[in-house]
């Protein structure tokens, strides 16, 4: 399957960031895996003109799970294409902290993204309360149960697997802990939907880097990455992009 390298670029980005897309694109115009930037909303058109006819393709972070309506301040799926996005990332675990989100919301988000012709980045990711306490297959289990449409596809949905607790703090699990999460996963997705769930996407998140990134991807079903911080410089975001 082809790997996807992802950024996030969570609230970051003003309109100056658009040079990183041209340097990216100039740096990897045919790059051995799929490369997806998510902006800020406020840049996603701009982003997406800029990435027009080059390697990168583009995405949002959040969807709401209507069409359309009195929702102020919230972005349809239908909007996230129109403006020129293939991909949006659903559940990222910020969100499910900062507004609520759970399962049954994310997986309507989830939802609304395939009906829009969109990829759903589906997130999913246990604390460090919960790894403690031992229940990091379990958490991440029901989330995976929770938050996936039925008629979920290899096509239309990728799994991000983000320990909350690697988010931006440098900690990484190591290499045998991603490992027992993503077969886990893969197991799950394999008996709910068959060839789909052995063709399903799963990338990993939490402090990749361009110096951990290869031992990352070695990593038997990791598919990809999911990268925040170092995603916002073409260079930096390019050495994960290199090792893959
Ligand atoms: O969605 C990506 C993310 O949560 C990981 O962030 O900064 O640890 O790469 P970071």
């Amino acid at each position: 399957m082809q790997k996807l390298a992802a950024g996030n670029w969570k609230m970051n980005g003003l309109a100056a960031s658009l040079a990183e897309i041209e340097a990216l694109a100039t740096a990897h115009p045919t790059p051995g895996c799929d490369i997806l930037i998510c902006p800020p909303a406020t840049l996603l058109s701009r982003v997406s003109d800029a990435a027009l006819g080059t390697s990168v393709q583009t995405g949002a972070q959040d969807c709401h799970p209507k069409d359309s309506g009195a929702h102020t301040g919230d972005i349809s799926a239908a909007m996230v294409r129109d403006a020129g996005g293939a991909f949006v990332i659903v559940g990222h675990s910020e969100r499910r902290a900062d507004h609520g989100e759970d399962d049954a919301l994310v997986r309507a988000k989830a939802e609304a993204a395939h009906d829009a012709g969109l990829i759903a980045i589906v997130c999913v990711g246990e604390t460090l309360e919960q790894r403690e306490a031992g229940r990091t297959l379990e958490v991440v289990g029901g989330q995976v149960a929770g938050s996936l449409p039925d008629d979920a596809t290899a096509e239309d949905t990728v799994i991000a697997y983000e320990p909350v607790w690697a988010i931006g703090t440098g900690k990484v699990p190591t290499t045998d802990e991603i490992a027992l999460v993503h077969a886990d996963i893969r197991a799950r997705l394999t008996a709910r939907f068959g060839a789909d769930g052995e063709g399903m996407r799963i990338i990993y998140g939490g402090s990749v880097k361009a110096s951990n990134a290869a031992e990352i991807f070695a990593v038997p079903n990791v598919d990809g990455a999911l990268v925040g911080g170092a995603s916002l410089k073409a260079a930096d975001f390019g050495g994960i992009v290199d090792a893959l």
